[in-house]
């Protein structure tokens, strides 16, 4: 069951968002869409982290969005990307008019049963679903102990990205592939990066104040990153692909 309050926390952010969050390995995008295909959808496209790996991909890339203060980001940045408001559960795109629909770190917040439907009715027969996400890499402790301080109902499981392999009505399970990658961040653009999560843009200021305390006294605990201006985070991008029964 979908949390509308924290589904709904992305409508305050969108600056900061992009910002902040990581992006996504070209690796992903090759996996989904291996060769050249006439258009694509990022559904729940935010900023457009994920579409802007798009654009060299397809002749025509669309983005549906439901937060106007992520769609205004990504107008900005992509303005060859014909983007809409919309939601997984309303996509405001014609019956069988893309090739491929793809999805980065935002099914889970989708209504499985109508976004399952709509992506359905919307990609053209045998068309493509590539769902992705970006998680923490098991090895690193102190990523580790920082998901676990936004996410504690979590924990060191990845709810969200296993739900990802379950079976989807009118789909069938093509391929999973896992891509490790690392990323160089400043101190500063790793904390705020938690600034940005669902769980902190819905808790009061002293909630707030406390899980940002907390992300600090990890990264002053830990040998890894006590001191460093500049981290290394490892990085693991799930990619889950699925065909159109
Ligand atoms: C964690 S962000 C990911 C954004 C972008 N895909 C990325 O990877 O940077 C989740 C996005 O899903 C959007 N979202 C939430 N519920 C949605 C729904 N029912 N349909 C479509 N998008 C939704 C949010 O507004 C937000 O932009």
């Amino acid at each position: 069951m979908v949390d509308d309050a924290l589904a709904r926390s992305f409508e305050s952010i969108g600056a900061d968002y992009d910002r902040y969050r990581p992006g996504f390995p070209d690796l992903a995008a090759e996996v989904i869409i291996p060769a050249a295909v006439r258009s694509v959808l990022d559904l729940g496209a935010g900023t457009g982290k994920f579409t802007e790996l798009l654009t060299g991909r397809a002749a025509r890339v669309l983005a549906v969005e439901p937060s106007e203060a992520m769609l205004g980001v990504l107008r900005q940045k992509l303005p060859a990307v014909d983007a809409m408001n919309g939601s997984a559960e309303r996509i405001p795109i014609p019956d069988g008019s893309v090739d491929v629909v793809t999805v980065a770190q935002a099914f889970h917040w989708f209504d499985r049963e109508p976004a399952c439907r709509e992506i359905g009715r919307v990609l053209a027969p045998a068309g493509v679903l590539g769902l992705l996400w970006n998680r923490s890499d098991p090895t690193c402790g102190w990523d580790r102990a920082c998901h676990r301080i936004a996410h504690p109902a979590v924990g060191d499981s990845d709810a969200t990205t296993s739900s990802a392999a379950d079976e989807l009505p009118g789909f069938e399970f093509v391929r999973h592939e896992t891509v490790r990658w690392r990323e160089r961040l400043s101190r500063t653009v790793y904390v705020r990066r938690w600034a940005t999560v669902s769980s902190f843009l819905v808790a009061d200021e002293v909630r707030r104040a406390e899980m940002l305390d907390a992300v600090e006294t990890v990264l002053d605990a830990s040998d890894e990153t006590r001191g460093r201006e500049v981290l290394d985070l490892p990085q693991v991008t799930d990619v889950f692909v699925y065909r159109r029964r």
